[in-house]
């Protein structure tokens, strides 16, 4: 067993963070389960997005693992809001990630769970529980993928396209990156690249990061959105920023690529 301790909580380490993420994750991803197909009616959130019971007790569940195992620890999630802890570590969570599809029966949703050391992600699992998928990460100890198309846990890696004409570009809304400023770097990169199509929300993120596609674009992202992603990106050897090239949770916007094509894309989407 690797051994990554971490400064300030050193009775922790990110392989233990990383185990409980991925526990955690699994409890979650039955909640949801248990209402998947059933739930038809949501509450509208102040941003005008869908909240389900199934969102709410999924969330809950998390809260009480975490506080159970680690009460020191911060928490952000997206349906219950911070609260403060004492350690210098905060759990991201989403406990439902395309609520929209999860609404209609659609499997591509995940439960999203980042855990931040000073303010860096440095775990991130994302289970999507309907597929029987996950990916799983760690500062320095590489990303798994669990499940899927080829069924064993194997090492998640980006591919090695670098050529962007024979890349697959996702996102999650085309209505909304049209109403948006990147509108015109868009289009460019759509007319460029081999392949979009919409498969979006965490599910396009974590199509990246094993190698199934090559760039997904999405302008609106909120931090419980984009916390997981960065270590999962990032030891698959690709790449997750904002639209401005920040490895940031906090800049309301996300772009994974394999990692070549990154630069590329960004430029594009800026109208460079
Ligand atoms: C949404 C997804 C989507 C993003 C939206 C989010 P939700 O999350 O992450 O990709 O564009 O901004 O609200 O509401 O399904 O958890
Ligand atoms: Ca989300
Ligand atoms: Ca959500």
């Amino acid at each position: 067993m690797t051994d990554h301790r971490i400064v300030g909580s050193p009775s922790v380490t990110v392989d233990g963070l990383l185990a409980v993420a991925i526990e955690l994750a699994y409890q979650a991803g039955a909640v949801t389960l248990s209402h998947f197909g059933k739930v038809h009616s949501a509450d509208a959130k102040a941003d005008g997005s869908p909240v389900t019971v199934a969102d709410r007790e999924a969330e809950a569940l998390l809260r009480e693992g975490i506080r159970a195992r680690f009460p020191d620890h911060g928490i952000l999630g997206e349906e219950f809001g911070e609260e403060a802890g004492t350690a210098p570590i905060r759990w991201v969570l989403d406990p439902i990630d395309g609520t929209r599809s999860f609404m209609r029966g659609v499997p591509i949703y995940a439960v999203l769970i980042g855990v931040e050391v000073e303010g860096k992600p440095v775990v991130g699992v994302a289970h999507l529980p309907a597929l029987a998928e996950t990916v799983a990460a760690g500062q320095g100890i590489g990303c798994r993928w669990i499940g899927g198309s080829g069924g064993a846990s194997r090492s998640a890696r980006v591919s090695d396209t670098t050529e962007l004409g024979d890349a697959l570009t996702l996102t999650t809304d085309p209505q909304s990156v049209l109403a948006s400023p990147i509108a015109g770097g868009w289009k460019e990169l759509c007319a460029r690249v081999g392949v979009v199509r919409g498969w979006g929300d965490a599910y396009g993120h974590v199509l990246v990061a094993t190698g199934r596609a090559e760039i997904m674009v999405d302008p609106v992202l909120s931090p419980w959105d984009a916390a997981a992603l960065i270590p999962i990106l990032s030891e698959a050897g690709g790449r997750f920023t904002d639209l401005g090239g920040e490895e940031s949770i906090h800049g309301g916007s996300g772009v994974s690529t394999n990692g070549h094509l990154h630069h590329r894309v960004l430029g594009l989407l800026r109208g460079a």
